[in-house]
């Protein structure tokens, strides 16, 4: 049995209020802080499914073009252009770069695996995912555009950020209200992106 209360006041709150998760909330914590979106910013969702994050950003974003990715099928929510598959897929990538007309303003990743419990496998893996995002990242993202990721704390994360730190004006840690209080995650927002090949 998890060791968290899996029905708490976010996931009673998301019911609710018709989002399709409770990390709806950390992203609009996160939106809260920082006002990343507007009304017309084109974004990409990487690790998407159920479409709680989807389900924000057209809120926050009604007249941008809002895509997202994820290996599980996602339940299609209007006006959102979905795609199944996974984010390290160039075809499935250069199909959404093509519908969007182009690169994202912002580019975020809530995307995680599946933990084993063994302490070395469990680190590589969650660094591997903030390695997947910010490769996906540079062939989608705009110039100056923004990039939003969840990561967890441990093994070689501290210097994937540092060396992420080289493609942005600046790069901001959040711990958020939302995240359960048994989770060592947090978030980074990059701000500023310096594309390369541009
Ligand atoms: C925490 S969930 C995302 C929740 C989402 N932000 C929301 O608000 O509904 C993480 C997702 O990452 C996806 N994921 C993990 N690795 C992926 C990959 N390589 N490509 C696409 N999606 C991936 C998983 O399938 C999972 O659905």
């Amino acid at each position: 049995m998890a060791n968290y209360d899996r029905k708490d006041t976010y996931y009673l709150k998301a019911k609710e209020e018709g989002y399709r998760s409770r990390a709806s909330y950390k992203l609009l914590e996160i939106n809260d802080k920082f006002k990343l979106f507007h009304k017309n910013s084109k974004v990409l969702d990487l690790g998407a499914w159920p479409g709680g994050w989807l389900q924000v950003a057209k809120k926050l974003s009604p007249q941008g073009f809002i895509a997202g990715i994820d290996l599980v099928e996602i339940e299609p929510i209007e006006g959102v252009y979905t795609v199944t598959g996974d984010a390290c897929d160039d075809e499935k990538i250069n199909d959404i770069l093509e519908k969007a007309g182009g690169k994202f303003d912002i580019v975020m990743s809530d995307m995680s695996s599946k933990l084993t419990g063994i302490r070395e496998a469990d680190q590589a893996a969650i660094c591997g995912i903030l390695e997947l995002a910010l490769f996906v990242m540079q062939k989608t993202l705009k110039q100056n555009g923004v990039f939003i990721a969840k990561v967890f704390k441990g093994g070689d994360i501290d210097k994937i950020i540092k060396e992420a730190r080289k493609l942005f004006g600046t790069i901001k840690r959040a711990e958020l209200n939302a995240t359960r209080k048994t989770s060592n995650e947090f978030y980074i927002i990059c701000l500023d992106y310096k594309a390369t090949n541009v």
